[in-house]
């Protein structure tokens, strides 16, 4: 029970408002929607709102927390309450489970994963790798506490060691992300200093705001007086950006 309230507690209080600002991806959906061809039946962990979730196939969604459960669309598959460490499910019910931008969250990434495999033949994973965003322009020049914050956090890592990965290909960001997570909005530096679009970035929340109150001064003197621009040319002609999400197909 723990865990699950644990769990429930961080987005019942985040996830106000998410489905009016975090919106599938199309090159996402279709990368993932790719990376489960083949599955007739799967478990959505973690599934928040429902976004990126095939709609083909039977799918059900299990997620902690009722305000995320809430802003489920009317026609999105089944979903119950729970949490990715303890699958109110036996061995070998699933073709698939997903895992999309929430392993990160989870109290017992491991726990959570080999779960996962218990439960299903194969897994698909979006996560992050914390070396590459990194190397992004919003931590590399404003905020190395996001990156600080996200190597302690699970990610690739993780997964790499609990399951037999077969796969993991890098999910670009389209200049034009439709999304809002944090790393959506590389070509519009200006986005961040929003603080409702800020809001729908869970890295932010976890930061001690007068650091994010100082880094958001910098980068907005950076904007006005052309550095922000002069430093980072080289995303100018950019279609996509690696800020570092990786896609991990695993099992058989
Ligand atoms: C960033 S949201 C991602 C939601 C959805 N997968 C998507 O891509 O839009 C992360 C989700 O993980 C959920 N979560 C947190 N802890 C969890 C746990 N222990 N087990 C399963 N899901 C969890 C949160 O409640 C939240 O809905």
């Amino acid at each position: 029970l723990g865990v699950a309230r644990a769990s429930a507690d961080r987005y019942d209080t985040i996830g106000v408002g998410y489905a009016s600002r975090r919106r599938e991806e199309p090159s996402w959906a279709a990368a993932i929607s790719g990376a489960l061809e083949g599955s007739t039946s799967i478990l959505n962990v973690g599934a928040g709102s429902g976004n990126y979730e095939p709609r083909a196939a039977r799918l059900v969604a299990l997620e902690p927390s009722a305000t995320m459960l809430a802003q489920r669309a009317r026609d999105a598959a089944p979903a119950i309450q729970g949490v990715a460490e303890q699958l109110p499910f036996d061995d070998a019910t699933f073709d698939a489970a997903v895992a999309i931008l929430t392993v990160h969250h989870w109290i017992d990434p491991v726990g959570g994963l080999n779960e996962l495999r218990r439960v299903a033949r194969r897994q698909v994973i979006v996560t992050f790798d914390p070396a590459t965003t990194a190397r992004f322009w919003l931590h590399r020049d404003y905020l190395p506490e996001l990156g600080v914050h996200e190597r302690s956090q699970s990610s690739l890592a993780d997964v790499l060691d609990a399951l037999e990965v077969h796969d993991v290909c890098a999910l670009e960001v389209p200049r034009d992300c439709v999304d809002g997570f944090l790393g959506a909005t590389w070509a519009t530096p200006a986005t961040y200093l929003d603080p409702v679009a800020r809001a729908s970035m869970s890295g932010f929340a976890l930061l001690d705001p007068p650091a994010v109150a100082r880094a958001m001064d910098a980068l907005a003197r950076d904007i006005d007086d052309g550095t922000w621009a002069a430093r980072n040319a080289e995303l100018l002609d950019r279609d996509s950006l690696d800020v570092g999400f990786r896609l991990v197909k695993a099992g058989h």
